[in-house]
């Protein structure tokens, strides 16, 4: 394979930054179901903030094909593939994203061709789902002798403008060592930093799908700890400080745990542990713990305010400096307000919404309570015109307890 056209199938928080990067070293066609994002990276917009505007109009000079219609693929011999693995109302894998992706590229499968998964599944489903799927196509190609299977999870941290995809270490794995070596050869021109060959793609499927559960089980400790705290009336923060003087103490903070993949990847492996027979005890824990947060948060605001009072919510996104309210927790918490007697005014710098309060328009001293959800970093450098903002007796809660070194009279942290 010495010439290589790639296809990235799906281009959102994975797939846009995947695709502008490779296409500095490949020809890179980007396709995407929704013309709406289609139209908008056309223009140079990418709603997810993941890419400037200028690197997008670079890349589209060059290399990049933004494109629709599934027929622009078809000279193609390596497809990415990083659609969405979300979860459906009982918490189980809902692959059809991946199904719908695999359907698509089956039509267009040569011999010799590369199929690449970086959305985040269970140990095996690569080769037990997508293959088969993949298998439907027209020429009867079979995975493993005909086309073969990559999978290379994708770790990026959207809203992070350090730890970008040019710099994380990334794990690949392929169905021989020829892919082995084309992966190797793609994605050691995307980063810098190493390329780890995991053993084999299950080995890879599973290292992914447990640094998020791993992170939200750790998550879920500290917010049962931030509990206990709260009942014994000491704060969570006075104890990490001076448990974090341990050398082997891990430094986890508590909080809302929303957005699509700490919040949904642990249902993936349980799935797959229930599959096997092992009852995934810790996970399912850890989850239903994190879950709960916004319920108990609310409870502890509200037990503090009187009715009718005038509530500032500050953050609604699922995490910091992101324009992502997927499952975000902070609208989770913000609906037990609505559903309450309050008076409620949401401010978040980044969603445009016409029932939002600007953050310039906010007035002094009008608030009982103002509620810092999600501390963007906008918020950050704003103590003193946050706290103006409250009226004399007015209560800042803060969530994750940015301000808790600052001096003001009414404060709650978790
Ligand atoms: N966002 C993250 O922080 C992150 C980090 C690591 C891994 N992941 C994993 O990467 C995968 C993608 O996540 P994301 O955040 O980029 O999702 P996303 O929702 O931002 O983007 C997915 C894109 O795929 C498109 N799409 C959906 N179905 C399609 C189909 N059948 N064919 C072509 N395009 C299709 C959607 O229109 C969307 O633009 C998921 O498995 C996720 O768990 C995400």
């Amino acid at each position: 394979m010495n010439e290589k056209k790639i296809a990235i199938m799906g281009l959102g928080y994975v797939g846009l930054p995947l695709a502008v990067k490779l296409s500095s070293n490949f020809e890179v066609k980007g396709f995407d179901i929704s013309n709406k994002r289609i139209t908008d990276l056309k223009k140079g917009v990418d709603e997810t903030l993941e890419v400037t505007s200028s690197q997008l109009k670079n890349a589209l000079k060059k290399k990049l094909q933004i494109t629709n219609n599934l027929n622009d693929i078809s000279d193609c011999n390596i497809f990415i593939a990083t659609v969405p693995t979300p979860i459906d109302k009982n918490n189980n894998p809902d692959f059809k994203p991946l199904l719908d992706v695999c359907k698509k590229i089956s039509k267009f499968l040569k011999k010799g061709d590369i199929v690449v998964f970086e959305s985040t599944v269970y140990p095996g489903a690569t080769e037990e789902i997508c293959a088969k799927e993949l298998e439907k196509n027209k020429n009867l190609l079979k995975s493993g002798v005909d086309f073969f299977l990559g999978y290379s999870p994708e770790r990026v941290n959207p809203g992070d403008k350090k730890r970008t995809i040019d710099k994380i270490n990334k794990v690949i794995s392929g169905q021989n060592k020829k892919v082995e070596l084309v992966l190797y050869e793609i994605y050691s021109k995307l980063t810098t930093g190493e390329i780890f060959l995991a053993k084999n793609i299950k080995v890879a499927e599973a290292s992914k799908v447990i640094e998020n559960a791993q992170r939200d089980i750790n998550i879920a400790f500290i917010n049962e700890v931030a509990k206990i705290c709260s009942n014994l009336n000491i704060s969570i923060y006075d104890v990490l400080d001076a448990s974090n003087t341990k050398w082997n103490f891990l430094p986890f903070l508590p909080g809302l745990v929303g957005g699509h993949c700490i919040g949904v990847d642990p249902y993936y492996l349980s799935h797959k542990a229930k599959m096997l027979k092992v009852n995934p005890e810790v996970i399912l824990s850890g989850r239903r713990t994190n879950d709960n947060m916004p319920k108990f948060i609310f409870k502890q605001i509200q037990k503090r305010l009187k009715n009718k009072a005038k509530i500032l919510f500050l953050g609604i996104t699922f995490k910091e400096d992101v324009p992502d309210l997927r499952n975000s927790k902070a609208i989770e918490l913000l609906n037990y307000f609505k559903n309450s007697k309050f008076n409620i005014s949401i401010n978040d710098p980044f969603i445009a919404n016409n029932s939002h309060i600007k953050y310039n328009d906010l007035m002094v001293k009008s608030f009982d309570a103002i509620i810092l959800t999600v501390p963007h970093t906008f918020y950050k450098t704003k103590f003193s015109h946050i706290k103006q903002l409250l009226k004399k007796d007015g209560i800042l809660f803060d969530i994750k307890g940015i301000f808790r070194n600052k001096t003001i009279e009414k404060y709650w942290s978790l």
